[in-house]
């Protein structure tokens, strides 16, 4: 998408004016805000980790829901969000040393995603590369019975997530919230109780 085009979607689009009124960072807080309604599971988690934090929206939605929740986030970008239960790390989930971690968490969130191209395919392979090194650390990171919620955006390689999903999980679900664009391939993939 060119950027003026980016610009107009962004001036007339109701979330994101949304987002600006109730003083969310980002317009992803309302997707997050709809899969809590739905699956209920920020309230119960107490440590959180998010993949692809930044700006922060999802952190908020979190801090709004679950006080008592200690969050960890990653992103290349920096957190417009400063909290003393947050504990940011600003690197690429590719290059962090996940060992320094002494604690598994509760509930791991992915709302990582590459700058797009707009190429559909390849847009695709790179988000799913990016969904499947967060699973290769389940082990590391996640707690028996944890969660994970993830974006997508579908394609080929979906079929593959979904595998490893429900053979490492009881329950996987889709979920395209209202908020996300009806015209993007986005959805959210939720999976809960980790088999370890
Ligand atoms: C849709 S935004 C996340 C929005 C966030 N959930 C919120 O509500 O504010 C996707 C994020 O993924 C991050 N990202 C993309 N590739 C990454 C990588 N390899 N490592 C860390 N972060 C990455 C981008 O910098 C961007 O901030």
């Amino acid at each position: 998408m060119k950027s003026n085009e980016w610009i107009k979607r962004q001036k007339s689009d109701y979330y994101v004016k949304k987002a600006k009124e109730q003083g969310y960072l980002s317009r992803s807080a309302f997707k997050l805000i709809e899969i809590e309604e739905k699956f209920n599971l920020i309230v119960k988690a107490f440590e959180i980790i998010e993949f692809g934090a930044a700006p922060g929206g999802w952190n908020q939605v979190i801090l709004n829901t679950n006080p008592e929740a200690k969050i960890t986030s990653i992103d290349l970008l920096e957190l417009k969000l400063n909290h003393s239960n947050i504990n940011f790390f600003k690197s690429d989930i590719n290059k962090f040393d996940y060992s320094k971690f002494s604690k598994k968490f509760d509930l791991v969130l992915s709302d990582v995603a590459p700058n797009a191209t707009g190429h559909r395919s390849t847009d695709h392979l790179r988000i799913s590369g990016l969904v499947f090194d967060i699973i290769y650390l389940f082990d590391k990171i996640l707690k028996k019975n944890g969660s994970f919620i993830t974006k997508i955006w579908k394609g080929s390689e979906e079929k593959k997530i979904l595998k490893i999903l429900n053979n490492n999980f009881d329950k996987v679900s889709y979920f395209k919230p209202k908020s996300s664009r009806k015209n993007s391939s986005e959805i959210f993939l939720v999976a809960t109780k980790f088999i370890k």
